[in-house]
């Protein structure tokens, strides 16, 4: 005899995939999770986006699809599931120290809807690997916000190591760092 129940269950399949950001396809979606402030909270200065700041994120994107390695400042994504943009992922080539070799920096932030499913870990490695492909070994730091659980947490599953505390603008942030390969190789 069936169970009666099993015609309830419905399986579905998350498909993550990262695009480039694109005003048609993505503004809706980007619009409101830049102006959640619990989302917005974690990021860069902590501020929301005001409108300006959205269109500016997207020109730039699109001038810099067109840009070579060695000219783009940003390598940004959009992060789509099952076909709807959820957010934003992005690593900056920056030169993060006085004096130090350049590092990378990694930014993200989803929607407060998708939390706790396994896509943030998710995007990380995924942008990461994209990244690679273009600058094998090039090391890639995230600031975290002392206070942020979830990132912190992230940066952990994918590989990378707090390596010091730190203030900025009056807050506390943690420090992770991917180790680069060819340190891993030498120890
Ligand atoms: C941080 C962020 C990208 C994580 O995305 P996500 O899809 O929720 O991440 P995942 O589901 O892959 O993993 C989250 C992990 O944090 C854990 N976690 C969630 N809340 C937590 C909490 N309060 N304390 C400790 N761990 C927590 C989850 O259990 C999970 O770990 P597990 O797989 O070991 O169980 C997402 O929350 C986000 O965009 N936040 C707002 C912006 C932001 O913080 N950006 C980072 C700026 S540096």
């Amino acid at each position: 005899m069936p169970d009666a129940g099993a015609s309830k269950l419905v399986e579905f399949t998350v498909v993550v995939v990262l695009v480039p950001p694109n005003r048609a396809a993505h503004e809706n979606e980007l619009r409101a999770i830049t102006r959640d402030p619990n989302v917005m909270k974690w990021v860069a200065n902590g501020q929301v986006w005001s409108e300006a700041k959205l269109q500016r994120f997207f020109q730039y994107c699109e001038e810099e699809e067109h840009q070579g390695p060695s000219e783009r400042k940003n390598y940004y994504h959009a992060v789509t599931v099952n076909g709807t943009c959820v957010g934003v992922v992005g690593i900056h080539p920056v030169r993060y120290d006085p004096g130090s070799t350049t590092l990378s920096a990694l930014t993200i932030f989803l929607s407060s809807g998708i939390l706790g499913r396994g896509v943030g870990t998710r995007v990380v490695q995924a942008a990461l690997q994209a990244y690679d492909a273009i600058y094998p070994d090039i090391g890639v730091v995230i600031d975290i916000r002392a206070s942020n659980s979830p990132m912190k947490r992230v940066a952990e599953k994918v590989g990378f190591v707090h390596t010091k505390s730190l203030e900025i603008s009056g807050r506390d942030y943690c420090r992770y760092e991917r180790p680069r390969l060819s340190t891993v190789d030498r120890l």
